[in-house]
C-alpha cells in the first residue's frame, strides 16, 4: 500500500494517540540536524548507504572480559591510550575521530534529532527504557573501533568500579596529565585520593572516608536491590515513537549516574560534553555492568522488557568497518551475543542495606502542601498509601509532572515517614544531569517534564507504615548552583504487579 508521505504522520499520531499501536522509536533521520550552535554542532556524520546491524548464531567460543580500571596492568593502560589517542588524532571528518564518538552521544540526547515521523517530538536517550540499552550500543561500537586501530580485535573498555570501595576515587590511568586519557575540564578538587560523594554537593572534603564509603554503598543497595524490584524501577520507563520526554529514569540512571557525572565535572557534568571525557567510557561500562548484576540478583522481578517498542526501538552508529549500521534493541540485551562478559569483583553493597528502620528525626517545621507546587523549600505533602490485593504487589512512589529548565541542575530528596510522626526515611533523590544549550524554538521553551518513580515496599515495611493509611512524603530541594525552578505536579503511591 502507498501512503501519501503528507499525511503519514498525521495517521502515526493519531494511531498513538488512539492507543490502538504505539510504536518503537525509529532511527532519526541524519539529514535532519538541528545544531544549537556551530560551537556545540554534533550532529553525526551522515551517510546514505545504512546496513543492519548482525549478530551472530551464537555467543564466540571465548568472551572477551572487561577488567576493573583501577585492576589492570600498565601494558593494558599503554594500550588503551594509545588507542584514544590514534582516534583523537584521525582527520576532524572521520566518524571515528574522538569529537564525532563524543558528538554521537551529545546528538542523541540534546534535542538535535526529532524522532522519524514525529517532527515536533525530540529524540532523547536519557530517562527512559532506552537508556541503558542506548549506551550499551554506543559502548560497543566505541570499544571495537578503538580495537580496530590498535589491531586488536580482543580489546575491550575497562569499568569504573565506582560501586567498590577501592573504585570510589578517579582510576589512576585517567590522572595522568599526558594521557590521551585525561581530561583537564575535571573537578581539580575531586582528584584522588577524594573518595566519590553519593550522598551530598559539596563532597570536598572526605574527612571521614569510611563513613562515606559506607554512606555511597548504602546507595548503591538502595537503588540495585531495595528500590529496583521491577523492571520499571531499574531499567526505566516507556518512551515510544511520539511520546514526549516525560518518562521516568530508572533507579541507577537518576542516582549514582547522575552524581558521577556531576562529581567528574566539568565535561562530564553536561550530557552535551561527557564523552569528550574518556572517563565516560569506563563509567558507563561499569553502568552496563549494574544491567548485568542486576538480573542475576534474587527477589523481585528482574527481567528485560518483553515489550516490542523497547525491543525493536532502533539507533545508528558507525562500526568498526567505517559502516553506518542501524541496531535495535533487541541485539543488545544478551552482553554474551555481542561477546563480552565483566570481570568478577566483589560485590560489597550485598550486605550493606540502608539502615531504614526507625528513619530519622527530620523537622516538623515543613509545610503541609497540596500540589502541584513550586519547590522552592522543603515541604511535606500526604499522601494514601493503598491496600496491597497481593503480597508480591511492589509499592512505587510516583513524583508526577516535575517540569524545570533542562539547562539547569535540579535535584530533591524524597523522605517518606508515618503521618503521625516526624521520622522519616530517605526514599530516593531526583537529580537531573543538566544540557549544555538547547536548540532554538524547542517546543517552544526549554521546560522539560519529568517523572520520579521509587520503589517503596521495603521502606513501608521497615517504617511499618499502615497500608490503608496515610503517609507523609518529606521533598527537599538542594541546590548547589543558585536558583532552581522546579515544579512538582502529583504525588502518588502505586500498586505495581
Ligand atoms: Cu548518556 Cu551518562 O550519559
Amino acid at each position: 500500500m502507498h501512503i501519501n508521505p503528507v499525511i503519514l504522520p498525521a495517521l502515526l499520531w493519531l494511531y498513538t494517540i488512539s492507543g490502538i499501536t504505539a510504536m518503537p522509536i525509529g532511527t532519526p533521520d541524519l539529514s535532519h540536524c538541528q545544531p544549537f550552535s556551530n560551537e556545540t554542532n554534533c550532529c553525526i556524520i551522515n551517510s546514505t548507504n545504512i546496513v543492519d546491524f548482525k549478530l551472530p548464531d551464537k555467543p564466540p567460543e571465548t568472551l572477551r572480559v572487561r577488567p576493573a580500571a583501577h585492576l589492570v596492568d600498565k601494558e593494558y593502560i599503554l594500550k588503551y591510550a594509545n588507542a584514544t589517542k590514534l582516534m583523537k588524532s584521525l582527520p576532524f571528518n572521520h566518524p571515528w575521530n574522538f569529537i564525532q564518538q563524543a558528538n554521537v552521544h551529545c546528538a542523541y540526547c540534546d534535542g538535535i534529532y526529532n524522532q522519524s515521523n514525529f517532527p515536533n517530538m525530540t529524540l532523547e536517550v536519557h530517562g527512559s527504557w532506552l537508556f541503558f540499552p542506548w549506551h550499551r550500543m554506543y559502548l560497543h561500537f566505541h570499544e571495537k573501533i578503538l580495537g580496530k586501530l590498535i589491531g586488536d580485535e580482543n580489546f575491550t573498555l575497562p569499568f569504573w568500579n565506582w560501586d567498590s570501595a577501592e573504585g570510589m576515587e578517579i582510576p589512576s590511568m585517567y590522572t595522568d596529565a599526558n594521557s590521551s586519557l585525561f581530561d583537564n575540564t575535571r573537578w581539580k578538587n575531586h582528584k584522588p585520593p577524594n573518595i566519590l560523594n553519593y550522598g551530598f554537593l559539596d563532597g570536598r572534603s572526605n574527612n571521614n572516608m569510611t563513613r562515606q564509603i559506607e554512606a555511597n554503598l548504602r546507595v548503591m543497595y538502595r537503588i540495585m536491590v531495595s528500590g529496583a524490584k521491577t523492571t520499571e524501577l531499574f531499567l526505566g520507563g516507556p518512551y515510544r515513537a511520539g511520546d514526549d520526554e516525560s518518562s521516568s529514569a530508572g533507579s541507577v540512571e537518576i542516582e549514582a549516574h547522575s552524581y558521577i557525572h556531576l562529581w567528574t565535572g566539568d565535561d562530564m557534568s553536561s550530557f552535551t560534553t561527557s564523552a569528550r571525557d574518556a572517563i565516560f567510557y569506563a563509567h558507563h561500562s561499569n553502568i552496563d555492568r549494574m544491567w548485568e548484576l542486576w538480573k542475576g540478583l534474587p527477589g523481585g522481578k528482574r527481567s528485560s522488557y518483553n515489550d516490542t517498542d523497547w525491543l525493536d526501538s532502533a539507533f545508528l552508529f558507525w562500526d568498526e568497518n567505517l559502516q553506518l549500521v542501524r541496531i535495535r534493541v533487541r541485539d543488545v540485551v544478551d552482553t554474551k551475543m555481542l561477546g563480552y562478559v565483566y570481570q568478577e569483583v566483589p560485590i560489597q553493597w550485598l550486605s550493606t542495606p540502608p539502615k531504614v528502620r526507625d528513619g530519622e528525626e527530620m523537622s516538623s517545621a515543613f509545610s503541609l502542601v497540596e500540589l502541584p507546587v513550586m519547590l522552592d523549600s522543603a515541604v511535606n505533602i500526604n499522601v494514601e498509601l493503598p491496600e496491597r490485593k497481593m503480597e508480591s504487589m511492589e509499592e512505587v512512589l510516583v513524583v508526577d509532572g516535575i517540569e524545570f529548565d533542562a539547562r539547569v541542575h535540579v535535584v530533591f530528596d524524597v523522605y517518606v515517614g508515618g503521618s503521625g510522626t516526624s521520622r522519616k526515611a530517605f526514599a530516593g533523590r531526583f537529580d537531573h544531569v543538566p544540557v549544555k544549550k538547547w536548540k532554538k524554538g524547542a517546543i517552544g521553551t526549554l521546560l522539560v517534564r519529568k517523572r520520579l518513580v521509587l520503589g517503596l515496599t521495603d521502606l513501608v515495611e521497615e517504617l511499618r507504615l499502615e497500608r490503608g493509611g496515610r503517609a507523609l512524603v518529606t521533598l527537599i530541594p538542594r541546590s548547589d548552583r543558585g536558583v532552581m525552578k522546579v515544579k512538582v505536579g502529583a504525588i502518588s503511591v502505586q500498586l505495581s504487579t
